[in-house]
């Protein structure tokens, strides 16, 4: 049986034994904020929130993140808390406010001048900075308090999301021993002569060892993660389980590769048409053909490179010339650092320079869109575009390629990506290319113009099959699954989701004889 809403609706039901769901992610669903004096709501941009907003829809629960947003807290109640979607609630928004400083040194120091280069194999330098250590502990905390606040009062499975967070498992577990917590690292898990240098490795890797569940994109990453661990501390690492045992605590570390909601496409396509006609209209596109970029502004996307790659194009293809746009939409992101605004500069000057050379009054090939836009123009340009391009220089899973896609159920459209993306292990079908080298690159970019119809056809309808299969239901009903084993009293489970229970489940204590004994019964009963 496949993967849907339904039947995620159904494992989070029945495995987690009634326990409330509570996500923390330092980026929240839903932004509100003033436009024109008006309130107004959007999605961010980033694949973290695109891949779980479908999951609390199904599950329920309280969603705990920092409101960023001008108006966030005047739309909510006075605990923070406002039900989202807004158009049509179903989950809880519990939004955390952090002060100028706290974010600054948390979000923008420790999370995203150390973490994120320290874990990307990019050749960009991590900021070892004390004060953002501090920051960050304090922010911690400040999220435990309010998680320990939403579980109060009853059992809770916490699934914490990414590198904001890697000292909160251990909090939660040491304030409540009884709560189940996991945790997704959404980007890549670097080697362990890479992440020792940090130093508050130990502290971080420790705050981690207090989950329940650990999942990377890769096993890969969970390789990388286990040799970490076992060079920095004192542990036992059960290389056949995938567990690292510490201080009489258990942590299972396990690969579930992210996905995205196909369903989602058909919504957002539904007048995909006047959309593409709008935005070629506006940036005097004609009916050329498109390849299409959809990145935050990131120095881990290779931008630039994917920019000299149309350079290359032009120079090798001087036929191309006239006959194709390459659109960049590039949300602006992480701007209060210095390296994502010297990116943003030489986006920019890159897509100048290359438009001075080889455009003309009427035709500019490079249309750079450095500003946020919504899902349906997104999934307009991908469904209008004859090629996307992700040349990622090293990329945790990157939703952009699934979501390209799911766009295309017309079966045309070629996939230009990158092979250091977790994607390009799931999608062999693309045309996969190194990002660093510019000959390969344009090679890619000519496929995407000039690919004859029945092999788009062929390729794209076997990466539409592995995306629809592999969905996000999937991802989550795996991670939850795997959750459900340390929750102390599932309710029992459809007769088609019945899974035999290992024997090793039950000499660990995991699951009690006693619940043990009327499971089974219960499943002896047909029930
Ligand atoms: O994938 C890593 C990540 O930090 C996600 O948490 C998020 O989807 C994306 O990058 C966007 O980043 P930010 O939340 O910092 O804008």
């Amino acid at each position: 049986m496949g993967w849907s809403k339904a039947r995620l609706e159904d494992v989070a039901r029945t495995r987690l034994g009634g326990a409330k769901v509570i996500v923390v992610a330092n980026r929240e669903p839903y932004i509100h904020r003033y436009k024109n004096g008006a309130v107004e709501w959007i999605r961010p941009a980033g694949g973290l929130t695109t891949a779980l907003d479908p999951v609390m829809q199904a599950c329920g629960g309280t969603w705990v993140a920092h409101g960023s947003g001008d108006a966030d807290f005047d739309v909510a109640d006075e605990n923070g808390r406002v039900g989202v979607p807004p158009d049509h609630p179903n989950y809880t928004l519990r939004r955390v406010s952090l002060t100028k400083d706290d974010e600054e040194g948390y979000y923008y120091g420790f999370a995203n001048s150390m973490m994120w280069p320290l874990c990307h194999q990019v050749f960009a330098r991590p900021v070892f900075d004390p004060k953002h250590w501090e920051a960050y502990q304090k922010v911690n905390e400040q999220f435990a308090a309010a998680v320990l606040e939403e579980a109060a009062g009853g059992p809770a499975v916490v699934f914490v999301q990414d590198y904001h967070f890697a000292l909160l498992p251990i909090l939660l577990k040491a304030a409540r021993p009884d709560l189940v917590v996991a945790q997704f690292w959404h980007i890549p898990w670097p080697n362990a002569e890479k992440f020792l240098v940090c130093p508050w490795a130990k502290e971080l890797l420790d705050g981690m060892l207090g989950n329940d569940v650990l999942g990377f994109h890769t096993q890969y990453d969970c390789n990388n993660f286990l040799d970490t661990v076992d060079r920095a501390l004192e542990c036992r690492i059960d290389r056949e389980r995938f567990a690292v045992q510490r201080g009489g605590h258990d942590t299972t570390v396990k690969p579930f590769p992210i996905s995205v909601d196909p369903a989602l496409a058909d919504e957002y396509l539904v007048d995909w048409e006047d959309r593409a006609a709008a935005i070629r209209s506006k940036h005097n596109l004609g009916d050329r053909q498109l390849i299409v970029g959809v990145d935050r502004v990131d120095y881990t996307k290779g931008i630039p490179e994917r920019l000299r790659a149309v350079d290359r194009l032009l120079q090798k293809h001087a036929e191309l010339k006239g006959q194709f746009h390459f659109v960049q939409v590039g949300a602006p992101s992480r701007t209060s650092i210095p390296a994502y605004r010297d990116l943003t500069d030489e986006v920019n000057k890159l897509a100048h320079d290359i438009n001075a050379t080889y455009g003309t009054d009427d035709w500019k090939p490079v249309v750079f869109l450095n500003e946020h836009h919504g899902p349906e123009d997104i999934f307009a340009l991908y469904r209008a575009s004859a090629g996307c391009v992700v040349s990622s220089l090293h990329d945790g899973m990157n939703l952009v390629a699934k979501e390209f896609v799911t766009a295309r159920g017309d079966e045309r459209g070629v996939l230009v990506l990158s092979k250091f993306t977790g994607a390009a292990r799931e999608l062999p079908d693309a045309m996969l290319v190194n990002p660093f080298d510019v000959n390969e690159m344009a090679d890619g970019l000519f496929a995407a113009l000039t690919m004859p119809a029945a092999e788009q056809e062929r390729r794209m309808r076997r990466m539409r099959a592995q995306v629809s299969d592999h969905n996000i239901y999937r991802w989550a009903g795996m991670l939850l699954s795997e959750v459900g084993k340390r929750v102390p009293d599932p309710l029992p489970l459809a007769e088609e989701e019945e899974e035999p229970v290992a024997s090793e489940d039950v000499i660990e204590g995991r699951i009690t004889r006693e619940n043990f004994l009327t499971r089974m019964q219960l499943v002896g009963a047909g029930v």
